[in-house]
């Protein structure tokens, strides 16, 4: 496995190698892997010839007073995890930006709500340091995870706006045994908060459930699962169109729920797929 950390001579490599007819499959991080993470390098590894990993944590993308400071790492690990998962090309830059960097990258209206409402900045900082990722790998096809599920709207968004010819594909996401997503923020919490972090992916499960079995008033929903949440604030629990992520009166047809929780100073998302009896054969 290739280790680089020049983003100029990542960007020379990858092009020689398109040049060369060579198919190039990607995966940006922000490092402190975990199954979540891997897996998306397995669903990437079949469908490209060389597959790179990017480790960066991207300052763009946090605000001010949120854990950029704290961030976990583990570059050591991460390598080890990288080498398993057969990434051809482990890219760890330690400046990604030149010098005078002054250009932002900002998709509108799917932004607003959501992660976007408590953290304005965000999806800015993403999608302008993805725009720069892809520039300098040039992939053929890009993964994400459903993990972020709104993150992975605003890609696909950014990728058909600024018409860039990558196929963007979105990996399941992964849980721990206990069903609490798996997130490098994970790392964060404490034991009780750890067991309280369940009662996220259960409200979700719960939700899922309920819609399964005909439930279909969101006010309703919403305040059912609400209920079941054992975390220090919710900071929003919504049930929204899977495609523009507009929030819903009713269900009628496939739904994505998705929630952000505090415990303690570490805030934790998931979100789950909704689908009616309708929607069933
Ligand atoms: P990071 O949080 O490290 O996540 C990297 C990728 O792994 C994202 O596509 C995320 O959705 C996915 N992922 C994380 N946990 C997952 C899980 N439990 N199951 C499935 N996929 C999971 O997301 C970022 O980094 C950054 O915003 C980035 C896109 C790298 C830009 O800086």
């Amino acid at each position: 496995m290739q280790v680089v950390t020049d983003p100029l001579a990542l960007q020379a490599d990858c092009l020689a190698r398109r040049r060369r007819g060579e198919r190039i499959g990607f995966v940006p991080t922000m490092g402190y892997l975990h199954r979540g993470h891997t897996s998306l390098m397995e669903l990437a590894r079949p469908r490209c010839d060389h597959l790179v990993v990017s480790i960066y944590v991207n300052p763009l993308q946090f605000g001010a007073g949120e854990d950029l400071d704290r961030y976990p790492r583990d570059p050591e690990g991460d390598r080890a995890a990288c080498e398993r998962a057969g990434v051809d090309c482990l890219f760890m830059p330690t400046d990604l930006y030149p010098p005078g960097h002054s250009t932002r990258v900002r998709v509108e209206g799917l932004t607003a709500g959501l992660c976007g409402a408590s953290r304005p900045t965000h999806f800015e900082g993403v999608t302008t340091v993805v725009a720069r990722l892809f520039g300098l790998v040039q992939p053929d096809v890009a993964v994400f995870g459903e993990k972020d599920y709104q993150q992975l709207a605003v890609i696909r968004r950014m990728v058909r706006d600024l018409a860039m010819p990558i196929e963007i594909l979105g990996g399941p996401l992964i849980r721990d045994d206990d069903g609490v997503a798996l997130s490098s923020r994970n790392a964060y919490l404490d034991e009780d908060q750890r067991r309280r972090a369940r009662s996220i992916s259960r409200a979700l499960a719960w939700l899922a459930d309920a819609v399964a079995g005909g439930e279909v008033d969101v006010a309703t929903l919403l305040a059912r699962a609400r209920a079941r949440l054992d975390v220090d604030r919710i900071d929003y629990l919504e049930i929204v169109d899977p495609d523009e992520l507009q929030p819903l009166a009713r269900i009628s047809g496939p739904a994505r729920a998705l929630a952000a929780a505090w415990l303690g100073r570490t805030r934790l998302i998931d979100n789950v797929a909704l689908v009616p009896p309708s929607a069933h054969r």
